[in-house]
C-alpha cells in the first residue's frame, strides 16, 4: 500500500461547501478553489484535508460524496446521492467529520454566511475560518449591516428600511409607505431584500408604480427590505484579512456596460471585467482601506472580508455599499485577485486564514506549522 503523503503532525481540515442557498452552485466553484489551494505547494504536507458537502436541501455527506461534486463541480441532483435520502436539514455529522481541527467553511449566502454554521462550530468548540455569530449576522442582513454602519459614523446613500407587512398595509390604499419613500430617497431608487446576494431580487426603480412592483417582487424573498436613493457611481471593493489586526489589499474596479450590476452581468461570461489595482487616485485608494477595516471593525466582522463601495468620479464622494463576510473564491472571483495583486498569493492566503483561525481562538500553532 503506498504510504499516506500527508505527514500525521498536519492539521485536519474540514472544507465544507454546497449549502442550502441560492449560492450554492457558486459556492461549489468557490470550494474547489480553495481546496486546490491547500493541497498545493507547502500545503500539501501543511495540512491533511477533509471535503464535506451540503446539498441543496441542506443534508451533509462525507468526503467520498464531497469529492465527487467536486470533481463534477455542479451541484448533485438527488438521483446523484446514495439512497435513502434523510429528510433535509442538518441531522448529524457524516462520518470524518469529528476528526476535523479547522472548519474552513465555503459556503455563501443564508444557512453559512449568516452565522448559523458559525454557531455549530461555535459550540463544538472547534476553530473556523472567518467571522463568528455577529459578525456574520450582522453582515448579511442588509438592514442590520446599515445600522451599524450607521452607528460607526461610516458614510452610506440614503437609505430607508421597510417590512414587508408595511407593503400590505399600502396595498389596501393608503399608500403612506410609497409617499414616504418618494419624499426620502426619490427616484431612481434600488429596492432590496435584506438577506440575498448576488443582486437575487434586487431592482432599480424609475417610477411609482416600479417602485411598487420592486417592492413586492423583494417582500416575496424576504419580509425585511431596504430600498436607496440610487447613484451613479464607480464600483469599488477591498479584501480586508486578519484577526485582531485587519489588512487592506489594494482595490479593484467592476466594470460593465449593464445600466447596473444585475445577476446577468454578474455571473454571463464577458459582460463584466474587472480592474486590478483599480485606477483611482492613492487618497481615495487609502481612504477605501481606512474604511474597509472601518466597516468589518462596525459588524464585527473578522478573517476575511470584501468590503464594496460606490464612488461618485464628479463629487468625490465614496460611500461603502455592502460588506461580504464569506466572499467568492472562484477563480475570476475578486477576494482572491486582490491578494493576490498584493502580494499574497492563493497558496499563501489559505493558509494564513486557517492560521488565523486557529490563532483567535487560541489555538498554538506546532512548530512543524510555522511557515
Ligand atoms: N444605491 C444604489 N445606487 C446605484 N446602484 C446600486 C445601488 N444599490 C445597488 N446598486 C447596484 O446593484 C448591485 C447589487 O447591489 P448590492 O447591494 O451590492 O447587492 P448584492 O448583495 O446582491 O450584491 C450593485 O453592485 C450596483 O450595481
Ligand atoms: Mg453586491
Amino acid at each position: 500500500m503506498p504510504s499516506d503523503p500527508v505527514p500525521p503532525s498536519a492539521c485536519h481540515v474540514g472544507v465544507v461547501f454546497g449549502g442550502a442557498s441560492g449560492e450554492h452552485a457558486v459556492s461549489i466553484r468557490s470550494a474547489n478553489t480553495v481546496v486546490a489551494a491547500l493541497r498545493q505547494g507547502a500545503n500539501a504536507e501543511r495540512y491533511r484535508l477533509s471535503c464535506f458537502y451540503i446539498d441543496r436541501q441542506g443534508r451533509w455527506w462525507p468526503p467520498a460524496v464531497a469529492e465527487a461534486v467536486l470533481e463534477r463541480g455542479v451541484p448533485a441532483e438527488p438521483a446523484d446521492l446514495p439512497d435513502p435520502l434523510a429528510p433535509g436539514g442538518f441531522r448529524g455529522f457524516p462520518d470524518g467529520a469529528l476528526a476535523v481541527e479547522v472548519w474552513f467553511p465555503v459556503l455563501h449566502g443564508p444557512n453559512g454566511e449568516d452565522g448559523t454554521i458559525q454557531g455549530l462550530f461555535s459550540l463544538m468548540q472547534v476553530p473556523y475560518v472567518g467571522s463568528g455569530v455577529l459578525g456574520s449576522a450582522v453582515g448579511m442582513d442588509k438592514q442590520a449591516m446599515k445600522a451599524a454602519f450607521a452607528a460607526a459614523g461610516l458614510p452610506q446613500v440614503a437609505y430607508a428600511c421597510v417590512e414587508a407587512s408595511e407593503l400590505a398595509d399600502d396595498l389596501n390604499g393608503s399608500g403612506a409607505l410609497l409617499d414616504r419613500l418618494e419624499a426620502e430617497l426619490g427616484y431612481p431608487c434600488f429596492v432590496k431584500p435584506a438577506n440575498m446576494g448576488s443582486s437575487v431580487g434586487i431592482s432599480k426603480a424609475s417610477d411609482r408604480a416600479g417602485l411598487l412592483e420592486g417592492l413586492r417582487q423583494a417582500a416575496a424573498l424576504d419580509p425585511r427590505l431596504v430600498v436607496e436613493r440610487g447613484v451613479s457611481a464607480r464600483e469599488l471593493e477591498c479584501a480586508v484579512l486578519g484577526t485582531t489586526e485587519l489588512r487592506a489589499s489594494v482595490l479593484g474596479e467592476i466594470c460593465f456596460d449593464a445600466d447596473w450590476y444585475d445577476y446577468t452581468t454578474k455571473y454571463s461570461e464577458g459582460l463584466s471585467h474587472t480592474v486590478i489595482p483599480a485606477q483611482v487616485p492613492a487618497e481615495l485608494a487609502e481612504r477605501a482601506q481606512v474604511m474597509a477595516i472601518a466597516a468589518c471593525r462596525a459588524v464585527g466582522a473578522s478573517g476575511l472580508s470584501r468590503v464594496d463601495f460606490f464612488f461618485d468620479q464628479g463629487s468625490g464622494d465614496l460611500w461603502l455599499n455592502e460588506i461580504n463576510t464569506l466572499p467568492g473564491f472562484t477563480s475570476q472571483s475578486m477576494y482572491p485577485m486582490l491578494w493576490e495583486a498584493s502580494g499574497l498569493p492563493l497558496v499563501e492566503l489559505v493558509h494564513d486564514l486557517v492560521q488565523g483561525a486557529r490563532e483567535s481562538r487560541g489555538i498554538p500553532l506546532s512548530p512543524n506549522q510555522v511557515p
